[in-house]
């Protein structure tokens, strides 16, 4: 007979163990969802409704279920249950009211140090000090100071459309407005002229591309959902996520290269590095009481928001002009207008924080543009107690799941929701109250880098379209199909061509 070795016998009974665990949670922790009467989907062992969100897609599925049980239900994702909200009153306390009690996110993300320390990845208190001291950084000052930088940039962008012009092709818009907002982001964030937009060569960039070019790897994602917070820990532990090693590792010596090069020889550039050093100690994370009282950030924390910078400003952005120049080419006489726009209430003058204020016309459409197509087409918030609100209740460490792309979607608040019309935003402004347009989320989590991307895409815009215009080409495919997953993205890349605006 085969003798089992112990250490085989040991590491079976142990996971039957944390597999007999999870079951038994999952199924306590459905039973008193179902007990406060919160209707949904019924969840399979383990899996939850995995299967029909991986087969029938998670927008398809969302808006079957919306329509089933209405504004509030309840879904499981293996382990991670959530009520999804599209009730205004319960998501105003969610997100503004109550946000004391939902400040924090409940993610499967499994970055592990220093990456896990960015802002967008933190909880409770360690999110309320970093929030506090990040958001000087994003001042209305400091923008202004970030604008030089952001012209230059956008100069070499509407250079290189120009110059695309002598090709009659048609080009991956996104790659060119992908490569503008790396160039911003390297530079307002580390001081960096990396001119990814003609330099292909750049270790960094090389490595960020690499870094979102596999973003899209779920394994650890499903892995967490199944089998719950241990196995986070594991992967986190095990270093073990979304982004490939050696590019993480590269940006982090790479990062704490320049904070030791800034320490020794402090720059008076306004970048996003110095204002975090500006506003740092050296000190270890063993001293977090100390570091609590003189909300400081360490340097690892500086790290971990450096990374976040760059994944949150550099898609998210793109995405938006590619989108915004895809619907101009479709709609041209909405171009024309911009254009006239820009000629009237700039002519000449370079884009500054001041005087873009004057381009409504393209206030209008970047929102059209972000309604539609919405970078995150859902957040969420984690309940930290038990609470009612609007007669639902909704369980201690419960993820509420806010659906953005369905709100941007709903014919009651937006007449003919798959029509682009900006002049929809003259009547719909907007505001604290308006909780039906959160493409930058809301409340205290919401966006911190949201002006300074509208300001971006606004510089951009008003540089290309005096050099070039968007025209549909042969591969243009009209209409856009989205992937079904969490960012909105184009299932093929958008294709168009441009031409030289004065022939
Ligand atoms: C069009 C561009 C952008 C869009 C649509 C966008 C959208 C979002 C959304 C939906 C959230 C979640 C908000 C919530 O949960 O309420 C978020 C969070 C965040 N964004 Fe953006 N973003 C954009 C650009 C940027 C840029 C340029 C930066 C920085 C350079 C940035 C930095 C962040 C950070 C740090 C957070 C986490 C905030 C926190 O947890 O306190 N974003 N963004």
């Amino acid at each position: 007979m085969e003798i089992v070795p112990a250490g085989w016998m040991a590491t079976a009974v142990l996971a039957s163990t944390l597999v007999i665990a999870g079951l038994v949670y999952q199924k306590r922790r459905l039973m008193l969802l179902r007990r406060y009467g919160l209707r949904g989907p019924a969840p399979l062992p383990i899996l939850g409704n995995m299967w029909e969100l991986i087969k029938g897609g998670t927008a398809v599925m969302e808006e079957k279920w919306l329509k089933e049980y209405g504004n509030v239900f309840v879904w499981s994702f293996g382990c991670m249950q959530s009520i999804t909200v599209k009730d205004p009153e319960i998501l105003k306390a969610v997100l503004i009211k109550d946000f004391s009690h939902f400040s924090s996110r409940k993610l499967l993300d499994t970055s592990p140090s220093p990456l896990d320390k960015g802002i967008f990845f933190l909880k409770d208190t360690d999110w309320k000090r970093v929030r506090s001291i990040m958001n000087p950084t994003f001042s209305s000052v400091k923008l202004r100071m970030m604008t030089d930088d952001i012209n230059k940039c956008a100069r070499n962008l509407a250079d290189n459309l120009l110059k695309c012009t002598e090709r009659d092709e048609s080009i991956a818009i996104k790659d060119y407005y992908g490569a503008f907002t790396m160039d911003v982001i390297s530079m307002t964030a580390f001081g960096l002229d990396v001119d990814s937009q003609t330099n292909f060569d750049n270790e960094l960039i090389g490595h960020m591309k690499k870094i979102f070019n596999n973003a899209s790897v779920p394994i650890p994602v499903f892995l967490s959902a199944i089998f719950g917070d241990w196995m986070q820990q594991l992967l986190k532990y095990l270093k073990i996520c979304f982004y490939p090693r050696d590019s993480m590792e590269f940006f982090d010596r790479e990062v704490r290269v320049m904070i030791e090069e800034r320490k020794r020889n402090p720059s008076n550039r306004t970048d996003l590095l110095q204002l975090m050093l500006n506003a740092s100690l050296e000190m270890s994370d063993a001293n977090a009481n100390e570091k609590a009282e003189r909300k400081m950030l360490t340097t690892d924390e500086i790290i971990g928001q450096s990374f976040l910078f760059f994944l949150a400003g550099y898609e998210t952005t793109a995405s938006l002009l590619s989108f915004s120049a895809y619907e101009m080419m479709c709609n041209p006489e909405v171009q024309d207008r911009i254009y006239e726009e820009i000629v009237e209430q700039l002519g000449e003058e370079e884009p500054t924080y001041d005087n873009i204020g004057k381009l409504k016309y393209m206030e209008l459409v970047l929102n059209e543009t972000l309604r539609l197509y919405p970078a995150l087409a859902r957040i969420n918030r984690e309940a930290a107690k038990t609470i009612e609100i609007n007669g639902v209740t909704i369980p201690k460490g419960s993820a509420v799941t806010i659906p953005i792309r369905a709100l941007h979607q709903d014919p009651e608040t937006y007449p003919e929701p798959t029509m682009f019309r900006p002049e929809r935003f003259l009547d719909f402004k907007p505001n604290q109250n308006n909780i039906n347009f959160l493409p930058f989320g809301h409340g205290p989590r919401m966006c911190i880098g949201m002006r300074l991307a509208l300001m971006e895409a606004k510089i951009a815009i008003t540089h290309v379209l005096r050099k070039v215009m968007f025209v549909q080409s042969i591969d243009t495919e009209i209409p856009i199909t989205l992937k079904d997953i969490g960012l909105t993205v184009p299932k093929t890349p958008i294709r168009l061509k441009v031409k030289p605006r004065k022939v």
